[in-house]
């Protein structure tokens, strides 16, 4: 019948027979908006460098002469030299044994939360803290706990302590440095966490460190000594430059490993990937040279917003946590009213902006200033 539409293009998402528990929740993203300086994701400004970009080129047309068979499921090549680089800038040996690589770090936590969450178990973070934590957890039916967080965004050691003896959680998320805040984690408060932990269950403690090599501060990595409960998580998306590759990996006890072999799905890194990530893993030093360039243009977005009257959480990230707002969300759009999109993540008062190229930072702060002009008129 002309202008009829069929029964099924009404149909919504309401209709269909999901979870419960997904019923009425949104997709996470934040909004990917047309605007002149994107500062909202945390990626890295850079492009990949061309001698890289010509290799993985190389490396990828090697791997797809073998595309007809499955890629190694295990990722050897990858693996190792994944713990090659971690043995080198995590002031820790790690073997081949001791690094597992899936499709980001997301993927990772997934992985973590399907083998030692799940129905009937629950898992803990300190928010504010990377919302995917929590997601990762609905979506695995792992039951969620929100921790708490000092005033400065420090975790509350004593609070925490007892947070983890009162619920005896699965798995414990500690992120460091920690997003959006940007607060490194002392290895002290990790260690105190961990002990609570094994005591109170004992439990999985998973170590965030997706922006450490931004840090001022060491790795967190040698803790995994002794510790067979205790797992670090990396991702190749922020101080590689390479975010879209999809590339997460892990440090633990090899049973740790072993054990997410229980849930990974076969052949899950394709041989694209593989051969991407090891290309890129051949350039570590020059892109290690990019991360020093915006660790001082992280530390320029401190000093400068803190000269325009702005409250900053010290940062060990690549980004930078500023404030405070009455109307966070006003402030947001003011601001990308004047060409730049920074990130609204629901903390009440506080916005974050991710460390760009000079040039995205002077519009940044230009925008910023101009933001305090019209407040304080
Ligand atoms: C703390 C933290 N962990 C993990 C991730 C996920 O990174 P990916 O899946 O790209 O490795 C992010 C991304 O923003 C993050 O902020």
């Amino acid at each position: 019948m002309e202008g009829a539409r069929p029964v099924t293009d009404r149909l919504t998402l309401d209709d269909l027979p999901v979870r419960d528990e997904l019923r009425g929740k949104s997709p996470y993203g934040a909004p990917q908006l047309d605007v002149p300086v994107q500062l909202n994701t945390n990626e890295n400004p850079y492009p990949l460098p061309e001698p890289l970009v010509a290799r993985i080129a190389e490396r990828v047309a090697e791997a797809a002469r073998g595309l007809n068979r499955y890629p190694d499921r295990d990722a050897v090549e990858l693996r190792t030299e994944l713990a090659r680089y971690l043995t080198r800038t995590g002031g820790h040996p790690v073997g081949v044994e001791n690094v597992w690589a899936a499709n980001g770090s997301n993927e990772v936590i997934q992985q973590l939360l399907q083998t030692f969450g799940g129905p009937g178990r629950t898992a803990i973070g300190f928010e504010p803290s990377y919302s995917m934590h929590g997601l990762i957890a609905r979506g695995t039916g792992t039951g969620w706990i929100s921790g708490p967080r000092n005033e400065d965004f420090t975790i509350d050691v004593a609070a925490a302590e007892q947070a983890i003896a009162r619920n005896a959680p699965d798995v414990v998320f500690i992120t460091s440095p920690n997003n959006p805040t940007g607060t490194a984690v002392e290895a002290e408060t990790v260690l105190a966490l961990y002990e609570a932990a094994q005591a109170a269950k004992p439990s999985l403690v998973v170590v965030d460190e997706a922006y450490v090599e931004f840090s001022h501060r060491d790795s967190l990595l040698p803790l995994i000594e002794g510790r067979p409960h205790l797992v670090v998580s990396r991702t190749m998306s922020k101080a590689f430059g390479a975010a879209g590759l999809r590339l997460g990996y892990l440090a633990a006890h090899p049973a740790v490993v072993d054990a997410v072999q229980l849930v990974r799905l076969p052949y899950h890194l394709s041989a694209v990937t593989q051969a991407t990530a090891l290309a890129a893993l051949e350039h570590t030093d020059t892109l290690l040279g990019y991360v020093e360039q915006l660790k001082r243009e992280r530390d320029r977005l401190v000093t400068e917003l803190r000269t325009a009257g702005y409250e900053v959480t010290d940062s060990d990230a690549n980004f930078v946590q500023f404030g405070r707002f009455e109307d966070a969300h006003a402030a947001w759009q003011r601001i990308l009213d004047q060409g730049v999109l920074v990130r609204d993540n629901g903390v009440p008062g506080w916005l974050r902006v991710t460390a760009g190229t000079p040039t995205e930072n002077d519009a940044f702060l230009d925008a910023v200033r101009q933001l305090k002009k019209e407040q304080s008129a």
